[in-house]
């Protein structure tokens, strides 16, 4: 996934501008992260992911991470032949140059450790002056409510902290993966489908 195969869509603006920001201010951004929330199959993995291709490229270490991946590691290391340790993996998301936590907040119910996983590393990375890049699938009335921000901890400061370390973007995109099945189903091109839909 890279910036040459991303194709500028209505409503991709924002978080691509945010993106190719971040990576080219990179070195001068500190622990400031980017947070790309709305609905699934709109590129938020896809522009995340190009901006963390170039920065491989240009030599920093990067980690891209899904959260349910993440977790499901983590609590493997409770198996004690488990191939990689607590330690390990831990180390690499404080450590990482740039950290990609791709579909935040997608575990409907967040257990304690979890809980406190999070908190290790958003507070481990804040400490270390080293950005994290989120993508996250919760809606705008979401993230305006502040529901969301009390699953974390009661107080939601946990959320707050995160957010107040990012620049959010709302990618208002549509599903490419809803859009490509139905041009498939109606045998026609997915500009051909975009175009209806705009009524064009
Ligand atoms: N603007 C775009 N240009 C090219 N491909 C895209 C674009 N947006 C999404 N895609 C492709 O559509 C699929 C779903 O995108 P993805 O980034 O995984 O969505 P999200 O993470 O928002 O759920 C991927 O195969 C991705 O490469
Ligand atoms: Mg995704």
């Amino acid at each position: 996934m890279t910036f040459e195969n991303f194709r500028m869509r209505n409503g991709s603006g924002p978080a691509y501008q945010e993106v190719t920001s971040a990576v080219q201010d990179f070195e001068t951004r500190g622990k400031l992260g980017v947070f790309i929330f709305g609905e699934t199959g709109n590129g938020k993995s896809h522009i995340t992911a190009a901006g963390g291709n170039e920065l491989i490229a240009k030599g920093h270490a990067v980690i891209f991470i899904t959260e349910k991946d993440l977790f499901k590691r983590l609590e493997a290391t409770r198996n004690f032949n488990n191939k990689e340790s607590f330690g390990e993996i831990m180390g690499a998301c404080l450590e990482a140059d740039l950290l990609i936590w791709d579909d935040f907040m997608s575990s409907q119910k967040l257990s304690a450790d979890e809980k406190d996983w999070i908190f290790q590393i958003t507070n481990g990375r804040e400490r270390a002056n080293k950005p994290i890049w989120m993508t996250s699938n919760i809606t705008p009335e979401e993230f305006e409510s502040g529901e969301i921000a009390f699953r974390l901890d009661d107080k939601a400061r946990t959320w707050w902290r995160i957010i107040g370390n990012m620049n959010c973007a709302l990618n208002l995109a549509t599903n490419l993966r809803k859009i490509k099945a139905m041009a498939r189903a109606l045998g026609i091109s997915v500009e051909e489908y975009e175009k209806r839909l705009q009524g064009e």
